[in-house]
């Protein structure tokens, strides 16, 4: 079977059913299939279990399938691979990447902490295996700021690669962490001022606002958080109206959750781009799917050696975030 492009390539019979296919090959093959937020309605609404980086994370690990399928980006499904080596994990497309895990490549963040000794390494878990093999902990933004307070005080931490979620922790915890420059380029992506004006049109509006935007956005936040804590946050508040500074995909769950509140999406700098969608997140197809369950392709693998590694920071984050 081709996957020269990183995805099955194979003509898919236009009369079937893909919903129906897909649930038959899934309990066929014992597989079970997650999927991140950000990912489109339709593959939201077909997975066994949806979440963000940490819920997925810890499903992961509980799980006693023979296939599993993670319905999102690469180094999600990386971690699943690290946490459950002896499955066969998928991805529907392995160009499903990530703008934030690529602004830190493993061969410069070891030139970097070599530069900066006695300090402790924390990785977002937007990175590759690689990365999380020069790791102590790994955290995500569910859980990061519970992680890093458990440290000393006086811990030197080296925090990458998201310095906007870096400088949130900074500025909240009154810590010094040296930062990693990098970013993702869909939470940096919102106008400040595009948003000012919706909160005119929106007076009672609650502006969401997830920690890898940069400061000006967190500033106008009436809550921050990881897409798990903005979606509890908007179901049990008793708000009525939101406005959305993350990755769109959230709408999806937000609207399913809360039939009767209105959720807007904060608008890019740039309105005549899709700019709050991730592409990479939205490779993931019905299609695709399909075909990764049908063929059991395309598999991720992460070397032995980078798995045993990688492991103890995962695992190590999953236990302090208990
Ligand atoms: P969370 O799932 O931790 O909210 O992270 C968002 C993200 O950018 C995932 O790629
Ligand atoms: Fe990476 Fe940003 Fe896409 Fe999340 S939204 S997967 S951080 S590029």
């Amino acid at each position: 079977m081709n996957v020269d492009k990183g995805y099955v390539e194979a003509p898919i019979d236009k009369s079937l059913d893909l919903k129906e296919e897909i649930l038959r090959l899934k309990k066929e093959k014992n597989a079970v299939i997650l999927a991140h937020y950000y990912t489109v309605g339709e593959i939201q609404d077909i997975a066994d279990f949806i979440g963000d980086s940490l819920a997925l994370a810890q499903i992961a690990e509980r799980l006693d399938n023979d296939i599993i399928v993670m319905c999102g980006v690469h180094f999600m499904g990386e971690t699943v691979k690290i946490l459950c080596p002896d499955k066969k994990v998928l991805v529907p497309d392995l160009n499903a990447g990530c703008s934030l895990a690529d602004s830190c490549p493993a061969p410069e963040l070891e030139k970097f902490i070599a530069a900066h000794p006695d300090h402790t390494v924390i990785s977002y878990v937007n990175t590759s295996a690689a990365v999380k093999a020069l790791t102590d902990i790994v955290v995500t933004s569910g859980n990061a700021m519970k992680i890093i307070n458990s440290l000393p005080a006086d811990e030197k931490i080296i925090f990458g690669p998201d310095r906007n979620l870096g400088n949130y922790i900074n500025s909240e915890t009154g810590r010094e962490m040296l930062l990693w420059d990098g970013a993702c380029h869909v939470h940096e992506q919102f106008s400040l001022e595009k948003i000012l004006e919706l909160k005119k049109q929106h007076p009672e509006a609650k502006v969401l606002v997830h920690p890898e935007c940069p400061k000006p956005i967190r500033l106008v936040a009436d809550k921050v958080g990881s897409t798990a804590v903005l979606l509890k946050w908007a179901t049990e508040s008793p708000f009525d109206e939101f406005i959305v500074a993350t990755e769109s995909g959230i709408l999806h769950e937000m609207r399913k959750k809360c039939p009767g509140k209105s959720f807007i999406p904060a608008p890019p700098n740039d309105s005549t781009c899709a700019c709050n969608d991730c592409a990479f997140m939205k490779l993931n197809t019905l299609g695709k799917l399909y075909n990764t369950l049908r063929y059991e392709l395309p598999e991720v693998n992460v070397d032995e050696s980078i798995i045993d590694r990688a492991r103890q920071p995962i695992t190590r984050m999953l236990e302090l975030s208990k």
